[in-house]
This record gives C-alpha cells, structure tokens and sequence, in this order.
C-alpha cells in the first residue's frame, strides 16, 4: 500500500492490526445499513408508505401509484424517515434555502452511534454519500469544492464537448451495426457513451471502462439506506478498488498533466489545494456521477419512446424536438428520484412547523408530477412546453455541476441512435435496476433493424 493510501486508511504510521479492517467494515455495514434495514422493514409492515418504498421491490419498480397516495396526504406528510415531500413548491424551497442543508449532526445521536460511526469511518472505501463529497457537505466546504469543479461545467466548456460526444456515439454504433439479433442497448449503448465522455473529461484512460462500469454498477447501491450485507461487501470492494485506480491515476497526472479537470485539480496552489481525502472524494463523485445517471437517462428514454411510436416517429422527423424530449424524459421517469435535507432551525412550511434536525425527503421523480406545476402529469409529451421545470437536476447550491452535459449526452445520443436504427423496437421485458434512489434499467433488449 502506498504511504498516501496508508492515510487514508486512518493509519498512524504502523501496521493496521490484521482484524482491524474487518472489523471496521462490519461496523460500517451495521450503522449505515444493517439498522436502518430493521428499522425500515418494521416501518414497512406497520404500512409506512416511504417505508415500503424503500423496502418492497415491486414498489421500488412502480413507485407512482405511491407517490399519488402520499401526494394525497398533503405537501409535506409524516413518514418512518421524518417528512416526506411530494410537491413541487415545497421541495424547491427546501433545495434553494439555507435554512436547511445537507449534512446531518450527529451529535444528538445515542453514544454507541456515534462510535459506530466513528469507528466504521473508512476513507479507502467511502462513497460519494459521504463527507467530503460536495454532495453530502455544506458551505463554506461545500462553496470551495464546488468553486474548483464548476470552471470545467460552464455552458462554454459543455458545448465545446458537442464534437466529441457526436464521435464517440458514432463509433458505438458503428459496433452496433455489426450485431445481429437482439442487443442489451444498455451494456452496447447507454452505458458505454457517458462513461467514455466523463473518462475523456477526467483525463482516465477509456481502456479501463468496463472496470469503470463494474465497480460503478456496485458502488451506485451505496446511495440507498439498508443494503444487505452481500451487496454492501460488493460495494465496499469497488470501490477499494476504485480508490486504488484515483491513487495512481494523480501519481500518473502529477508526472504528467494534461489539459483535463483531474490535472488541473492535482496541481492546485497550495491556498487553494485540495487534501488527499477531499482530491478522492470530489474525483469519485465526478466519475460516479458522470455515468451513474446517464445511463439511466438515456435508456429510460428508448423505453418511453418506444411505447410511444408516434411520438419517436415525430422527433425522426424533427430532430430539433430532442432537447425538449430529454427534459420529457427527465420529468416523466428521473433518473434521481429522491435526496433529502435536514432542517438548521425551526421553519414553517408546508402548513407545519418544522422542527431544527427533522430530515425531510425529496421525492424529486413526485414532484416532476405535481399536477399543480405540469399539467396531466402522468401523461408522456415530447413537446411540454414547461418539461424543462422539472426538479430532475435538484437545485439550489447543489443543482447538478453536469446538468449542461448530461442534457447534451441525452440528445446527441439519442438523436444519433434513431437515425442510425429508425427501426429499433423494445424486444421483450427491460429489467430495471434494483435500486432506490436511481431509477433506470438493468437490461434494455432491443432490435436493431
Ligand atoms: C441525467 C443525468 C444526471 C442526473 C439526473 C443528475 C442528477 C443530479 C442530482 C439530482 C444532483 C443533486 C442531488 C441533491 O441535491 O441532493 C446532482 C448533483 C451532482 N451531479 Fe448530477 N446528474 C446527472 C448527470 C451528471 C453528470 C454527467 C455529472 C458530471 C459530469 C454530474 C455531476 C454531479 C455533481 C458533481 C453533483 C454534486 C453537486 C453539488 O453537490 O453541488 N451529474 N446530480
């Protein structure tokens, strides 16, 4: 192990014990997973609905119905994770105030927690759900982290990738024109495209996707709360793993840079110089982020579309329509469907009163249906003309760094396939992820021609 990766392990220079990190990675499964799946399950069989969301994987897959049942309830309603939002109002003044955040103060937590935590703290294998993640992190932390990655996002440096994007979705389905049969379009297309425009952008070298894509796929279940404990061990060890890449990847860099993200954030002067722990972590979110959703943005897209001939047929015959279909898609089946903030102090909201420390739930993918903003909301159109009001990208301070990109992946991607493949069909049941908080498939069987 390297002397950096050796920090970040938390030694203190020896030898870690041999039980230690076992150990460790038991605790962390336990308070970051294994309590809170008892607690929701319980939630769950007493007919909490958010419970049972979380829990119950025919749900989790059709999770509509539900969202309607709690919209029912009203804009903000009592659930087993504090409150739970289903409007668009409300969950957009939540992401654009202040008075609440993303981090969570622990210190009201009981004793033997806090340990837990503490003990199971694990920098070699932490996630992008965890601190210093600009996801999970408030100003003034968040404010610097944000600062250094935005100047690679500007709508400048976005629109610059166009070329790049148009190339290699032409190269892939140049491959594609060799298969014959049915294709899994998300192992042969939705995942292959983001995850080579977000290596170009990071400067990793594209020969190393499909490790990308494994470790990505396992590590993505980290975003969920009470994973079982062979699907966190699976997570835990991608990303060791990915870890490991980040190490040698800055080593690599350090020698020498280029012209990429990466380069520039591992040479940063010293004011301005991000710690070892902080350079892994806004480096992993990049990456994860990068493909993680797109993937699901675009194959959520060809399964709409495809229940949707007509409206396929339309955008064939106007590719100007794209961009407005990618907002469409992005209302309609969020390839996020939910975050959540805590409150800093009491707020009025929603008609209550929302006491300091209550965690609220955004259930982004119920609030891109709230009649109130879209109207005939379950309805799929192509050209809403207010579709891009969605909370798809969240907002406020976190409001998506790649909103700009993934939007351009979505519509030079798809735009390029139904040229390529007019004739592409759905060929028998996609398979979605089994996962909470992204929403998109697993498999997606197509034809071709
Ligand atoms: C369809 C694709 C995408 C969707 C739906 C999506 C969605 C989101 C959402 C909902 C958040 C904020 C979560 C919250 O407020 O708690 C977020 C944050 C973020 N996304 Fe995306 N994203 C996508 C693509 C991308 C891409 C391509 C990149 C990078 C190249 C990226 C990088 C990030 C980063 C760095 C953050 C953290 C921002 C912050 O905390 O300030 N995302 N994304």
């Amino acid at each position: 192990m390297s002397a950096t990766a050796e920090t970040r392990a938390g030694s203190t220079g020896t030898r870690p014990t041999p039980w230690v990190r076992p150990a460790r990675t038991a605790v962390r499964w336990a308070v970051r997973h294994g309590l809170p799946a008892v607690y929701l399950s319980r939630s769950a069989r007493r007919g909490d609905l958010v419970g049972r969301l979380l829990r119950d994987r025919a749900l989790r897959e059709q999770p509509y119905d539900v969202y309607e049942q709690l919209r029912a309830r009203g804009p903000l309603s009592p659930s087993s994770l504090g409150l739970v939002t289903t409007s668009h109002a409300v969950a957009q003044e939540i992401l654009r105030s202040d008075r609440f955040g993303v981090g969570w103060d622990r210190s009201g937590a009981p004793k033997a927690i806090r340990w837990a935590l503490e003990f199971g703290d694990d920098p070699a294998s932490s996630g992008v759900a965890e601190p210093p993640s600009m996801l999970v992190v408030d100003p003034p932390d968040h404010t610097r982290f944000r600062r250094l990655v935005s100047r690679a996002f500007t709508p400048r440096a976005t629109a610059a990738f166009e070329p790049a994007i148009q190339r290699t979705a032409d190269r892939l389905l140049d491959s594609l024109e060799r298969r014959e049969g049915t294709v899994d379009l998300v192992e042969a297309y939705a995942a292959q495209l983001p995850v080579l425009v977000i290596a170009d952008l990071l400067g990793v070298p594209t020969d190393r996707r499909e490790d990308f894509l494994r470790w990505g796929a396992a590590a993505a279940a980290t975003l969920d709360p009470g994973l079982p404990l062979r699907r966190y061990l699976a997570a835990d060890r991608a990303l060791r793993a990915m870890h490991r890449f980040l190490d040698e990847h800055f080593a690599r860099l350090r020698r020498d840079p280029g012209e990429d993200l990466v380069s520039r954030l591992v040479s940063l002067p010293a004011e301005e110089a991000l710690t070892d722990r902080e350079l892994h972590a806004t480096v992993l979110l990049l990456l994860g982020a990068g493909f993680e959703t797109t993937v699901n943005l675009l194959g959520n897209a060809v399964v709409l579309l495809d229940a949707h001939r007509d409206q396929w047929e339309a955008l064939r015959a106007d590719p100007g329509g794209w961009d407005t279909a990618v907002e469409e898609v992005l209302r309609l089946d969020s390839p996020v469907q939910l975050t959540g903030r805590t409150a800093r102090e009491e707020v009025q909201l929603g008609g209550r009163t929302v006491r300091a420390g209550t965690r609220v739930t955004l259930l982004l993918g119920a609030a891109n249906r709230d009649p109130e903003v879209f109207p005939d909301p379950a309805r799929f159109d192509v050209t809403r003309v207010n579709a891009r009001e969605h909370l798809a990208f969240s907002g406020g301070i976190h409001y998506c760094v790649g909103a700009g990109l993934a939007r351009l992946e979505g519509a030079v991607g798809l735009r390029a396939l139904s040229e390529r493949f007019p004739a592409l069909r759905v060929a028998g049941a996609p398979e979605r992820r089994d996962l909470q908080t992204l929403r998109g498939f697993e498999r997606l069987p197509v034809t071709l021609r």
